[in-house]
C-alpha cells in the first residue's frame, strides 16, 4: 500500500465555499486511485486542506486528476484553485484548476507542465485534451450580433455565460452598487426628468458634483482653450485618429490665405516641413441621427486641421464641419468669432465621442478582446502554453460585454436612448469603423508609424505605450520561445493554429485586405500577435476607457448628443445657440453617471503583470512573470517621475493602474 497526499487550495472569495461531498481520482501512467471521498465537514474559502489517498501500487507519472461534487441538500459552486500532490516516491505534481465546480459531473484537469498537442505522449491525456474541448465549443459558441462585427459568445444574458466568466460576487455587489447610487444621486436632485436645456454653462457642474478629479476640475476651466483641445488628441482618451498630413484631403480646401501663422509661417510650407495633422471622422459621414426624448438630433462628419507651433504646442487651425465642401459647409477659423468658433469646436467633440465610444473604446478593444477571448476557450486546453499565458488577460470580459451589449447599445440602452449615435446610426457606424480596422492599427508600433506620429513631441500615449509594448514583447517573446524552439514548432500545432484561424474568421470576418494573420508559420509572427492581443486587452482599453469621467464628465467637452444642426454660415452662433444645440438636462445627468461608473477602479483589480493564478508551474515561465512584473514596476516609477513636472499628467499607462483584462 502507498499514499499519496493531496493539498486542495480553495478560492478566496466568501462564496467559494462548498458544504456538498468532493471526490478525486488520481490518474497516472500506471494506473488509477479509487475515487476517494474528500470531506464530511464544508470546504472554506481561502482553506489549505490536505488529505491522503491510498492505493495498492504507485501510479507511475501523475497524468491527471478527476473531481466531482456530489450535491446532498444545498447546491453550490465551488472554487478550487489547484491541488498539489506528494507521491510516495516523494515527487510534488501540481494541478491548476480555478474554475468554478457547480454541477455533478467530472472534470478532468491535468498536470500543470504545458503540453502542446504533439508532446502528448499518453493516451489518457491525449483522450482528455480532446474531451476537454468538445466539452468548450459546446459552452463557447460564436454568436452573431451584427454580420459586420466581430462575432460574440452565445449566452441567454449574463446567466448564461460559463461559470468561470462570470464577475465575482464582490464585483457583482460594487457593479451594481456604484450605478445605483450614481442614479440615486440624479434622482434627488430631479435631474433625470428634467428635459429642459441648460440655462447657463456653469450651472452643468451640478450634475453629481460630489464626483470630481483633479482632470475633471481642470477640463472644466480650460476645455475652450484651443492648446488643450489640441492636448486632446495626442493624450486624452482617443488619441489614435490623429495623424500627420503631408497634402490636404481634396475635399477640405483649406488655404495659405485662410489661416493665420505666427511668425510668417505658411500652410504650405508648414505641410511640407511635417508640422500639420488631420483628423477625420469620415465614417460619421451620411449616418442617419438618432432621435432622443423624440427629438431629432444631428451628427456631423468633420474635418479639423492642427499645427505643431515653434513652442511644440499642437493647436487648432481649421474645421470644417461636413465631408462636402460648399457655400453651406464653412470652413470655422480661430479667427472666426468667439461663439462660432466654439461651436464648431463642440460638434467636433461630438465626433469624437461617436468615435471614441462605439470604435476606439468598443470596438476595437472590448469587442475583439471577446473574440480572442471565445477563441482562447474554444481551440485551446488548459494544458496548453498560450493558454496559460492568455487567460489572465480575459478575465471578465464576457461578462462585461454581455452587460454592455443590452445596457449600453442595445435598443433600450444609454447610447440608444441619448446619444446621437444611438440607433441605426450605431451599428452603422461601427460597421464602417470594423471595415478600416487592420493589423498594422492594432499594433502600436505599427501604427504610430502609420500615421507618421514617430517624432510629435509632449505624445504621451505613444511614449508610454511603446515602453510597455517592447516590455511585452519580450516577455511575450521568452515564454513562447522557452515552448516553441523552432518555426516547425509552430507550424506543427494544429489547436494553436486553428485558434488563430478562428479568430481571422470570427474576429477579423475574413478581411483578407487588413493584413491579419490566417495561421502563423514562425515563432516570431505568433509572438507578435500574442503581444497585440495581450497589450489590446490591458494597456489599449485602459488608454482609452479609464479618462472616460475626467474627459466626458465635464459635459460640453466630450457631449453625447447635439440638438440642433452645425451653423451653415459664420456669424450666427450666440451662447444661447450653444446651449439650444447641447444635451439636455437629463441626457447629461446619464452620461456624466455612466461615465462615472465605467471610470471607478473594481474592488478586485488585477494589475498588469500580476498572475494570481499559477497556471504555469515550471520555473522559466513563473521567472519571466516575476521579471515582468517587475519591469513593470520600474516604467511605473519611471512614468509617475516625468508626470510629477506635467501641468496636466498623463496617468492611464501607468502600469500599476492598468488592469490585466477588461472587466469595465
Ligand atoms: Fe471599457
Amino acid at each position: 500500500m502507498v499514499s499519496y497526499e493531496l493539498t486542495v487550495y480553495t478560492g478566496k472569495e466568501a462564496s467559494a465555499i462548498t458544504v456538498n461531498s468532493i471526490y478525486i481520482k488520481l490518474v497516472g501512467t500506471k494506473g488509477e486511485s479509487d475515487r476517494k471521498w474528500l470531506n464530511i465537514l464544508p470546504i472554506f474559502w481561502g482553506s489549505e486542506v490536505t488529505y491522503c489517498v491510498d492505493c495498492e501500487h504507485t501510479l507511475g507519472q501523475l497524468i491527471l486528476i478527476e473531481v466531482d461534487k456530489r450535491t446532498w441538500f444545498l447546491s453550490d459552486a465551488w472554487l478550487p484553485e489547484k491541488v498539489e500532490i506528494t507521491t510516495p516516491e516523494g515527487d510534488v505534481y501540481t494541478f491548476p484548476v480555478y474554475c468554478w465546480i457547480s454541477d455533478s459531473e467530472t472534470h478532468r484537469f491535468r498536470e500543470g507542465k504545458a503540453l502542446k498537442i504533439y508532446e502528448e505522449e499518453n493516451p489518457l491525456g491525449l483522450y482528455a485534451r480532446k474531451q476537454e474541448l468538445l466539452q468548450r465549443r459546446k459552452e463557447y459558441r460564436w454568436d452573431e450580433y451584427d454580420s459586420r462585427l466581430p462575432r460574440t459568445i452565445k449566452a441567454d444574458g449574463v446567466g448564461g455565460l460559463p461559470d468561470k466568466n462570470k464577475f465575482s460576487w464582490t464585483k457583482t455587489i460594487q457593479f451594481y452598487i456604484t450605478g445605483f447610487y450614481g442614479k440615486i444621486g440624479n434622482c434627488l436632485k430631479k435631474l433625470t426628468e428634467n428635459r429642459n436645456n441648460w440655462k447657463n454653462l456653469d450651472e452643468i457642474h451640478n450634475v453629481l458634483s460630489c464626483r470630481t478629479s483633479n482632470l475633471y476640475d481642470y477640463i472644466r476651466q480650460h476645455w475652450k482653450e484651443d492648446d488643450f483641445f489640441g492636448y486632446q488628441y495626442l493624450n486624452g482618451i482617443n488619441p489614435i485618429l490623429i495623424r500627420r498630413c503631408k497634402t490636404l484631403p481634396p475635399n477640405f480646401p483649406v488655404t495659405d490665405d485662410m489661416v493665420f501663422f505666427p511668425e510668417g509661417l505658411k500652410l504650405s510650407n508648414e505641410l511640407g516641413q511635417g508640422n500639420i495633422y488631420l483628423c477625420d471622422y469620415k465614417n460619421l459621414d451620411g449616418l442617419p441621427a438618432n432621435t432622443v426624448l423624440g427629438k431629432q438630433q444631428y451628427l456631423t462628419a468633420p474635418l479639423v486641421l492642427f499645427h505643431k507651433r515653434p513652442d511644440d504646442k499642437l493647436m487648432p487651425i481649421a474645421i470644417q464641419l461636413k465631408q462636402t465642401p460648399g457655400e453651406d459647409n464653412p470652413i470655422f477659423l480661430p479667427t472666426d468669432s468667439t461663439h462660432d468658433w466654439l461651436t464648431a469646436k463642440i460638434f467636433v467633440r461630438n465626433a469624437d465621442f461617436t468615435e471614441l465610444q462605439l470604435n476606439t473604446h468598443l470596438l476595437r478593444t472590448h469587442l475583439l478582446a471577446e473574440a480572442f477571448a471565445v477563441s482562447l476557450q474554444r481551440n485551446l486546453p488548459m494544458v496548453h502554453p498560450l493558454y496559460k499565458l492568455l487567460i489572465p488577460h480575459t478575465r471578465y470580459t464576457l461578462q462585461i460585454n454581455t452587460i454592455g451589449r443590452g445596457g449600453l447599445i442595445g435598443p433600450t440602452g444609454l447610447v440608444a436612448l441619448n446619444a446621437g449615435s444611438g440607433g441605426k446610426a450605431t451599428t452603422q457606424f461601427m460597421a464602417k469603423s470594423m471595415s478600416d480596422i487592420t493589423y498594422t492599427s492594432l499594433c502600436i508600433p505599427d501604427d504610430i508609424n502609420e500615421r507618421d506620429m514617430h517624432d510629435v513631441p509632449n505624445y504621451y500615449y505613444r511614449d508610454d505605450g511603446l515602453k510597455i509594448w517592447y516590455t511585452m514583447y519580450k516577455f511575450v517573446q521568452g515564454v513562447l520561445e522557452y515552448y516553441y524552439k523552432c518555426d516547425d514548432d509552430v507550424l506543427g500545432d494544429s489547436e494553436l493554429q486553428t485558434y488563430i484561424g478562428d479568430i481571422f474568421k470570427n474576429g477579423f470576418l475574413s478581411n483578407t485586405e487588413g493584413g491579419f494573420p490566417q495561421s502563423f508559420t514562425t515563432v516570431t509572427e505568433m509572438v507578435k500577435f500574442v503581444t497585440m492581443v495581450m497589450f489590446t486587452c490591458s494597456c489599449q482599453h485602459a488608454a482609452v476607457n479609464n479618462g472616460m469621467f475626467d474627459y466626458a464628465g465635464w459635459m460640453p467637452n466630450l457631449p453625447p448628443t447635439m440638438q440642433c444642426p452645425p451653423p451653415t454660415e459664420k456669424g450666427t452662433t450666440t451662447e444661447a445657440t450653444i446651449l439650444a444645440t447641447l444635451p439636455p438636462v437629463c441626457v447629461t445627468a446619464e452620461s456624466k453617471t455612466t461615465v462615472w461608473l465605467l471610470s471607478r477602479p473594481p474592488s478586485d483589480f488585477v494589475t498588469l503583470g500580476h498572475y494570481p493564478e499559477d497556471h504555469f508551474t515550471e520555473e522559466t515561465p513563473r521567472q519571466l512573470q516575476r521579471k515582468f512584473k517587475v519591469e513593470l514596476e520600474v516604467l511605473t516609477t519611471d512614468f509617475k517621475m516625468r508626470n510629477m513636472d506635467m501641468e496636466i499628467p498623463y496617468t492611464y499607462l501607468i502600469p500599476n493602474s492598468v488592469e490585466n483584462s477588461i472587466t469595465i
